[in-house]
């Protein structure tokens, strides 16, 4: 990467909502059973959004956290950039409503859609602006409500998804520590096999569509599931070659949380042993954007994650995208 200057995470925060729907919760709803969801998925319980909750609410308490941490305030903060597949409204961007929340005055403020990538897609997007001189200091959030794009009555999907938001602060840090590298990539012949079929441009939204569910989530799980054990170990070993690293330098994988059969063919593909991947899937389900930041805030807060370590995340999701970085931890 022809950087003058090196970029890293200088903290990290998270939100979660407090309301938590067990797999007994959805036995009530559809046609399912607790052991189908843990074998099949590796999930017990997700959270749910409290009603009147938007994203940007939990982006904002994820971004306060972060700011708290660095000690920095709203002020200090040059660029947001919202990952997220579920805004507030189409329009305007959630990362503006975020920006206003926050009082980062006139702080320029966009959303990044690339799925369940998008929080890794926007750290790269932040080191380059970071990088480049451009901006000083860049918070990337990733943060979704999928539980208000649920269709309540397909037991393949409800089961899976869940609420969150994570932000990171991402600074100029010394050479020897920061983001070293990416693999994004997108394959959109994979558009229709996880999306919101109706609300947009296309074809709007019609009353057979909401009678239908097409305003809600439309995933063909097997299509989803093939690419994700395809990518992961895919674009891990492509991010690694490029840095010139292998996997012997890994201290710990942070994967996206979508099922744990996923990660388990990352852990076998990849020849490493479980322990050097970070898991919590099972309190929260997949949160899309916001799965991979929360899970690396509590690897830190469990003390998986320490100054120096080499630290890969690597996500999929809707597009379909991918994306895989590689830093040395920088705090
Ligand atoms: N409870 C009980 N049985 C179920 C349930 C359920 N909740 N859901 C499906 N089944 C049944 C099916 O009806 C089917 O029964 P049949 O054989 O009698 O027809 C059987 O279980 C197998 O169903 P499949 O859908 O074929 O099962 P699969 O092995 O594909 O697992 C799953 C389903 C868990 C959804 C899997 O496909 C998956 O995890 N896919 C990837 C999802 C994912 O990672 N999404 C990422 C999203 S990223 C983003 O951007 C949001």
């Amino acid at each position: 990467m022809a950087n003058n200057r090196r970029a890293g995470i200088i903290s990290i925060g998270s939100a979660l909502p407090e309301k938590v729907l067990s797999n007994s919760d959805l036995e009530k709803i559809v046609d399912t059973n607790d052991e189908w969801i843990r074998t099949m998925t590796g999930i017990s319980e997700r959270r749910m959004a409290e009603d009147g909750k938007a994203t940007s609410d939990y982006a904002i308490e994820a971004a306060k956290v972060a700011l708290d941490r660095a000690g920095m305030s709203a002020a200090d903060i040059d660029l947001i950039i919202v990952a997220t597949v579920t805004p507030d409204m189409p329009f305007p961007a959630t990362a503006s409503i975020v920006q206003n929340a926050l009082g980062a005055e006139q702080c320029p403020a966009f959303d990044l859609n690339a799925g369940c990538s998008g929080w890794v897609y926007g750290l790269a997007t932040a080191n380059a602006f970071v990088t480049s001189g451009m901006y000083e200091r860049v918070l990337v959030i990733g943060a979704d409500v999928l539980t208000r794009v649920t269709n309540w009555t397909d037991r393949s999907t409800c089961i899976l998804f869940g609420d969150a938001a994570g932000a990171g602060i991402v600074a100029p840090v010394d050479d020897d520590y920061g983001m070293l590298g990416f693999d994004l990539g997108s394959d959109g012949s994979g558009a229709e096999s996880l999306c919101i079929p109706a609300g947009g441009s296309r074809s709007g939204c019609t009353h057979e569509d909401i009678d239908n569910h097409r305003d809600k989530i439309v995933m063909e799980g097997r299509e989803v599931f093939k690419f994700g054990v395809k990518i992961q170990g895919e674009a891990t070993e492509r991010v690694l070659a490029k840095v010139g690293m292998t996997t012997d330098d890994i201290d710990l994988i942070v994967p996206h949380q979508a099922n744990i059969r996923i990660i388990e063919s990352a852990v076998n593909r990849l020849g490493l042993p479980p322990d050097k991947f970070f898991v919590n899937l099972h309190k929260y389900g997949n949160t899309s954007a916001a799965s991979i930041p929360v899970a690396v805030d509590e690897a830190i807060r469990e003390g998986r994650i320490k100054k120096g370590d080499t630290v890969v995340t690597v996500g999929f999701g809707a597009g379909l995208t991918w994306a895989a970085g590689v830093m040395k931890w920088a705090y």
